[in-house]
């Protein structure tokens, strides 16, 4: 049994000088998150000793970015870019010792599947170095070429150090690799920088191991998956590639989309069975929403939760710690931030409600504000179940509203609301029988003498 451990180390670095761009290239967003989170996400998934992320290009900003993914994350700089071998070498003051294998990830390339590392780490069983490598269809592309003999690779050769015999090898590096950290770190010490691009090769130690007398073989993935990210056209492109397979997936697990084109899912979107998605739709990061939910047209959702029977939108704006409970309903123009909506409430037009709690079946009638700024902290409403909110009511956090209450339409609520009152916060109304007709007849008279 073999009962060694993984270390992920994902090269970082790289300027991605043609993104055209202030920020650093893994920060670009795929999905609804950073490229870099989708490499430490993958990683994660082999439950590594350490995760390790090579920066150099925007250390801090990227540094800063992997630790909101991961607060244990293991950062290491590499101060000048000398190559892919170079920056490989930063991270062996953590790895020195280390008993394990150390498998070498990109930032910038997202769509490497988990199943694909679990299929690196059982190859390792057959030789000291796994390298992850497909077969291209794009006889051009610039791709380092692995030389093979049988079912060993003999070597790694860089596109621009390839003469055309190579540069016709149709199978290609990723640039992903699996190696034992033993002697990983010995061989990248042994690389040099006397190449096409003056750079330290970490494919190279592949050719020195197996001078050495290690084994190299080859696992071979579909080449969408090593899809790396260069330019904004390739992450448009990357983009696109993500939509259309998640769409394909919802609709597979039963979702309804009529225009699934027009629908935008993030990485982690879930989306229960029978549920209707309908046109326009844009789910930010962490939404569930549950079977038999509808989502309407135009409606924009992020960091939320939404249980079955609830109808949202259309034009419906469901913010982070948004928590609709079933057959809630949220119409036309409202905006539901850290609010959990008990069951079968309604918030139907024109709202904004945000750190509050609403009971079961409370009704909100159009234009309710929860006035939950003072300019200075946040504060919290509490509306009671079957609480009666009049239209265009404000309240004004904190502030509770018992079950069953009612408040004025158009009232200003400072007060707490006890259950089952009443509560009116307005001006009351003053009713001058004939004067409307009256004043209107004397500012027609005041308009006519200017006039003339
Ligand atoms: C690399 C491989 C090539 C492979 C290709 C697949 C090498 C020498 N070549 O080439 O065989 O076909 O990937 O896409 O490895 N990075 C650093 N520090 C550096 C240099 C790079 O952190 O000093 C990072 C980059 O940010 C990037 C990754 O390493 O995430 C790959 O570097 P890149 O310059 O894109 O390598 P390629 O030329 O594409
Ligand atoms: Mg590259």
């Amino acid at each position: 049994m073999d009962e060694t451990g993984i270390a992920v180390v994902i090269l970082a670095a790289g300027a991605g000088t043609r993104m055209n761009s202030d920020r650093p290239k893994v920060l670009h967003e795929l999905a609804g998150a950073p490229l870099l989170h989708h490499a430490m996400r993958t990683a994660g998934t082999l439950a590594p000793d350490h995760l390790i992320v090579v920066t150099g290009t925007g250390a801090e900003e990227v540094e800063r970015a992997a630790r909101a993914f991961d607060p244990q994350v293991e950062l290491v700089r590499q101060e000048e870019q000398l190559g892919t071998a170079h920056a490989v070498l930063q991270a062996q003051r953590i790895l020195a010792g280390y008993g394990g294998d150390v498998l070498v990830l990109y930032g910038d390339t997202p769509f490497v599947s988990a199943e694909t590392l679990g299929r690196m780490v059982e190859r390792r069983a057959a030789a000291e170095i796994v390298v992850l490598g497909f077969e291209t269809a794009h006889p051009d592309a610039r791709y380092g070429r692995l030389v093979t003999e049988g079912d060993r690779l003999v070597r790694v050769v860089e596109w621009k150090d390839a003469d055309a015999t190579t540069r016709a090898i149709p199978l290609c590096n990723s640039g992903l690799l699996l190696a034992e950290a033993a002697f990983l770190f010995d061989l990248l010490r042994e690389v040099g920088n006397a190449n096409a691009a003056g750079e330290y090769y970490l494919p190279d130690i592949v050719g020195l191991g197996v001078s050495r007398g290690l084994r190299a073989t080859v696992l071979r993935c579909d080449e969408a998956e090593t899809l790396g990210i260069n330019s904004r056209e390739e992450l448009r492109a990357a983009e696109s590639a993500f939509q259309t397979r998640a769409r394909a997936l919802l609709l597979e697990d039963g979702v309804s989309m009529p225009a699934p084109e027009t629908v935008i899912l993030a990485f982690d979107t879930v989306i229960g069975r029978d549920a209707v998605v309908e046109p326009h739709v844009v789910f930010g990061p962490g939404v569930t929403v549950e079977s038999g939910a509808r989502i309407r047209a135009f409606s924009h959702l992020e960091g939320c939760h939404v249980s079955r029977g609830a109808v949202v939108g259309p034009f419906a704006r469901l913010r982070p710690g948004a928590e609709l409970h079933e057959d809630v309903r949220v119409g036309n123009f409202v905006e539901i931030k850290s609010a959990r909506v008990g069951q079968g409430a309604k918030v139907n037009h024109l709202s904004y409600v945000g750190d509050a709690e609403i009971g079961e079946r409370a009704n909100l009638g159009a234009g309710t504000v929860t006035c939950n700024y003072d300019g200075v902290s946040k504060h919290r409403t509490v509306i009671g179940e079957g609480a009666f909110i009049g239209s265009d009511t404000m309240l004004v956090a904190p502030v509770s509203v018992g079950a069953g209450a009612v408040t004025g339409s158009g009232s200003v609520i400072t007060e707490d609301v006890p259950p089952g009152a009443l509560a009116l916060g307005r001006a009351r109304q003053v009713t001058k029988p004939g004067l409307g007709r009256r004043l209107m007849e004397r500012l027609r008279a005041a308009r006519g003498s200017r006039a003339r």
